[in-house]
């Protein structure tokens, strides 16, 4: 039982070494596509006025998700199944740029979201988009 235990654990920490960026692509997918799930929900929210009670449920989860965004962009997962481009590893400073762009537009959003106000809704929603399309348009594959 021992040996098989021991044999087991050997083989998967030979084969996380072997996937590790694999496994941080799929991880990077995955969070952003919680970030994507946010956005079309409050999209949909927003241009049909439906459950418009949920809105800020939603702007608080995009807040929390983009806050760990930045630790999905290890050094060497730029390599595999992924659209991320490798400028994000070689100009980091405009990257972080972008980066801290969807945080900052995140919590403003996150706290717009709560006003009921669409003179206050409108232009959080439209800054936490241009922060998507500021990123996408340099760093990520079409
Ligand atoms: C700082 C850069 C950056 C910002 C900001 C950013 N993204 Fe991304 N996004 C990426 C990169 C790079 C990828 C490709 C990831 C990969 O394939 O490894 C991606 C992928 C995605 C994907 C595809 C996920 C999948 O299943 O492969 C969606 C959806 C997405 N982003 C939505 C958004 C939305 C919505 C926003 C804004 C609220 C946003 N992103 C903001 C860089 C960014």
């Amino acid at each position: 039982m021992k040996r098989i235990t021991l044999l087991a654990l050997l083989i998967f920490s030979s084969q996380a070494a072997f996937s590790d960026a694999k496994t941080e692509i799929k991880y990077r997918q995955s969070v952003m596509g919680v970030v994507g799930g946010h956005m079309q929900a409050m999209g949909t929210i927003l241009k049909g006025q439906v459950h418009m009670d949920d809105l800020e449920f939603h702007a608080k989860g995009m807040a929390n998700v983009s806050s760990i965004v930045p630790k999905t962009f290890p050094e060497g997962s730029g390599k595999g199944k992924t659209e991320a481009l490798p400028e994000i590893w070689e100009d980091k400073a405009e990257f972080k740029a972008a980066m801290d762009k969807l945080v900052a537009a995140a919590e403003g959003m996150a706290s717009a979201s709560g006003s009921g106000d669409m003179a206050v809704i409108g232009p959080a929603i439209k800054a936490l988009g241009g922060s998507c399309k500021g990123c996408h348009d340099n760093f990520k594959e079409e």
